[in-house]
């Protein structure tokens, strides 16, 4: 058997680390099978990309496509023309991609035209807003894969209400906790950045286009966060798409602008935070294990077993919401929360035993 595994965009390569880290320990148990690791190269600076493969001890990606930014037909039309070559002269058995970004879509589409089954890592999320690019992602991704793997039961459960059959679905729970776990105590004994102390401070973070593409909206969320920069310190590492945006606006002192962190330091960085103000999708699961409290600015999220167990509450980006919720964290701290089931370090595991051992016939 061979596998394609493709990683894209920065939030992939959390998800795809245990699974290199699974195959690779059966390997050793002399099973008969190779795995190839596609970048597609959607994200490419060295802070977005090159130093999570150094941080979480990836291997060196087999191929890269270095497809770049470009409008979103653009760059899923170039990852597609070039992955179809790699399937072509690899010709895989399956092909194995997470989350829901651009290059999720590009390669699972590819590959099923081309007879090849293909697994989703992350499979049937669902924020039902088709506003956001990732949610189109999820849905075309979902309809055709062969593999479903979930992280949770909620999850699961959409995907049967669309009408997946039950053999497709496995709740694995989460690879990017996986990663978290591995992770953590190396992460915690990282400095923090000067003048920090813990749960002294908190951290922003900010990219979905509804958030910064409008320098009106950012500076509306940015005022809001001010409630918070007013007690302490906000460490706000900023998304290159955020960046474009930022030179105009008039910033709190008390917002401390940071290129991207790569993942042990930000691991670290919210670990030891008081809060996060956040649009991310994985962000919001990180910081339900972590147990600190997250604010969504977002109107919906397709994790909401976050806020249903976890610590994560939604604001959208209205600046009096985000305030209020803010100041009630800053006085009343976080509610009780629990971390979801299988999100236990296993996940990758799972999986790597269904595609290895079930050989399931799908159809
Ligand atoms: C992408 C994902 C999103 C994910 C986010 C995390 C899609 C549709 N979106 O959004 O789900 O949460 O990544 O970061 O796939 N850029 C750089 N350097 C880079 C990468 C991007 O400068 O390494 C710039 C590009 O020029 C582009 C902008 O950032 O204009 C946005 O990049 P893009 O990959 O299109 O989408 P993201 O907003 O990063």
């Amino acid at each position: 058997m061979k596998y394609i595994l493709v990683a894209g965009a920065r939030p992939n390569f959390m998800k795809i680390a245990p699974l290199m880290d699974a195959f690779a320990r059966r390997k050793t148990a002399g099973n008969g099978f190779s795995v190839c690791l596609v970048h597609t190269g959607q994200h490419y600076d060295r802070k977005m990309s090159e130093d999570f493969f150094a941080d979480l001890g990836i291997p060196e990606p087999d191929i890269n496509l270095a497809v770049g930014s470009g409008t979103h037909a653009e760059q899923t039309a170039r990852v597609m023309v070039a992955f179809e070559q790699v399937c072509q002269s690899e010709s895989p058995d399956w092909v194995i991609v997470v989350g829901d970004v651009n290059s999720t879509l590009a390669c699972s589409i590819t590959a099923k035209k081309l007879g090849i089954r293909v697994a989703h890592v992350e499979a049937g999320l669902r924020s039902r807003d088709m506003s956001m690019p990732e949610e189109i992602n999820r849905l075309c991704t979902d309809a055709i894969s062969d593999a479903l793997f979930t992280t949770d039961e909620l999850a699961s459960d959409n995907l049967r209400r669309e009408g997946v059959p039950e053999s497709r679905v496995h709740f694995v729970g989460n690879t990017m906790i996986d990663t978290l776990l591995r992770c953590i105590d190396r992460a915690r004994t990282r400095p923090l950045p000067p003048g920090l102390e813990a749960k002294g401070y908190a951290v922003l973070t900010l990219h979905r286009p509804q958030n910064v593409d409008d320098p009106r909206v950012l500076a509306g969320i940015l005022g809001a966060v001010g409630v918070v920069a007013d007690r302490m310190p906000v460490v706000f590492p900023v998304h290159p798409r955020t960046a474009k945006n930022l030179d105009s606006l008039r910033l709190h002192p008390n917002l401390r602008i940071a290129e991207p962190f790569s993942y042990l330091p930000f691991l670290g960085l919210v670990a030891s935070s008081r809060m996060v103000l956040t649009d991310s999708g994985g962000i919001q699961e990180e910081t339900t294990v972590l147990g600190v409290p997250c604010l969504t600015m977002r109107p919906n999220t397709e994790r909401p077993i976050t806020c249903e167990v976890g610590t994560n509450v939604l604001t959208g980006n209205d600046p009096d919401r985000i305030r209020n919720a803010a100041q009630s964290i800053l006085a009343n701290g976080m509610r009780q929360s629990r971390i979801p089931d299988k999100w236990d370090g296993h996940a990758a595991e799972r999986i790597v035993e269904v595609l290895l051992n079930e050989h399931p016939i799908f159809g």
